[in-house]
């Protein structure tokens, strides 16, 4: 009996604290660790290649300028984007991450609404956006 109450009063609750204290702390490790270094930065293209095709982006994008269900990446940094309200920009890094992050804030005109965010880290954001930036005609070969 007198086990059980100690077990019950003393051994849980921490555990139940241990348990809380290391979500909270693997929390903020992970928020301090927002400038991370892109897989492309040091130089592994096919690495970036890789997280493309594990995270399912290259079953609708393409890498060598062919049409899918979404646009092709090839050549697209830079290049001017026409949206289906009419709006434009030009192709940069703040609408590369908007577009993996909020894929339906814009919608590039003449392709439907269907991609759904990822669950993808900073890491594999910033990556992904450099590989896409990157994503000319030689670079891909
Ligand atoms: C189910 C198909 C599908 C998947 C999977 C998908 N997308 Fe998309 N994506 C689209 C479509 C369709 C569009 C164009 C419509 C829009 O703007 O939302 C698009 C637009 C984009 C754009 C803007 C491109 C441009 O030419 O302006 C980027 C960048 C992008 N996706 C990145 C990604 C990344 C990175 C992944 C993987 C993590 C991914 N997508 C997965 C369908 C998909």
């Amino acid at each position: 009996m007198r086990l059980t109450a100690v077990i019950v009063l003393v051994a849980l609750p921490l555990l139940a604290s241990l348990v809380v204290w290391n979500y909270f702390t693997g929390q903020s490790r992970s928020d301090a660790s927002v400038s991370v270094t892109p897989i492309l930065a040091t130089d592994h293209p096919e690495a970036a290649i890789y997280l493309a095709e594990s995270k399912g982006c290259t079953a609708c994008h393409s890498l060598d300028g062919s049409i899918g269900i979404g646009p092709s990446w090839e050549g697209i940094y830079g290049s001017t984007r026409t949206f289906a309200d009419g709006s434009m920009l030009q192709v940069d890094e703040a609408y590369l991450r908007e577009s993996i992050l909020q894929p339906g804030a814009r919608v590039v005109a003449g392709y439907q609404n269907v991609m759904v965010a990822p669950a993808l880290s900073e890491n594999e954001v910033a990556s992904l956006v450099e590989l896409i930036r990157r994503m000319t005609p030689e670079f891909v070969q």
